[in-house]
């Protein structure tokens, strides 16, 4: 038994949806998994659950935020025997394009924070999403015609409150479409066991070229993350 996921092999399905936060997880769990789910780890408070979505196993898990929380997750829940991890969580949009409430799918997650190298046990390092996965949840995203989908490289920050205003202008120079704190710890942790990965997010803020942030609404959200989560469930179990 793990020390912070306290249950047995057994007790999570091999497709494992990781929020960051623990009313969410509750919420998909309540919302998305069919009747007969049960907790699987109250532990510090990153709720666990087990269930089913339309007939197939699947989990939810509590990440906590940033590489370093998320990343005991990620590494208990391989120990547990998850074999696919689906990242539903936020993100801050860089795009001008980009909409409250939208979707990201993040290909690539530039680590912002050291934690992921560390585990690499490299000096540089791409963490990527699973290939397959990433199709198969942009093509789900296309056939449900719901929230818009971004789909690119995304900045996992080890920073939520960067004192440097040109940050996230940078990043959008080089490229990326969103920024969060947890993805590249899944893709390492997915990477060095042999797992599949990918990380889908609901855009709850917009970031302007000099540091300004405009938050979501909790109504503008909550239609966001049901979109996603439906695309995000039928990936996790496809
Ligand atoms: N920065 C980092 N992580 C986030 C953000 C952000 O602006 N929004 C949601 N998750």
């Amino acid at each position: 038994m793990p020390i912070h996921l306290r249950a047995e092999s057994g007790d999570y399905a091999p497709n494992v949806l990781c929020p960051g936060d623990p009313r969410r997880a509750t919420y998909i769990a309540e919302t998305f998994f069919d009747e007969g789910w049960r907790c699987v780890n109250d532990e510090r408070g990153l709720l666990g659950y087990t269930g089913t979505f339309e007939g197939r196993p699947i989990s939810v898990q509590t990440t906590g935020m940033g590489c370093p929380s998320s990343g005991i997750v990620f590494e208990e829940l391989v120990m547990l025997g998850a074999r696919r991890l689906v990242r539903v969580g936020t993100c801050g949009g860089l795009l001008d394009e980009m909409r409250m409430g939208d979707t990201v799918i993040g290909i690539s997650a530039t680590a912002e924070d050291e934690t992921p190298l560390r585990l690499a046990q490299m000096d540089s390092y791409a963490p990527t999403a699973t290939f397959t996965l990433a199709e198969t949840a942009a093509g789900l995203a296309r056939e449900h015609g719901g929230a818009a989908v971004h789909v690119g490289p995304i900045l996992t920050s080890g920073v939520f409150y960067d004192p440097d205003p040109n940050t996230f202008a940078r990043w959008k120079r080089a490229g990326h479409v969103a920024v969060e704190m947890e993805a590249a710890m899944m893709y390492t942790v997915a990477a060095v066991h042999r797992i599949e990965s990918l990380a889908m997010m609901t855009v709850s803020d917009i970031l302007g070229e000099d540091g300004a942030t405009e938050r979501i609404s909790d109504d503008e959200l909550k239609r966001g993350v049901d979109d996603m989560m439906l695309i995000a469930c039928r990936a996790a179990v496809s």
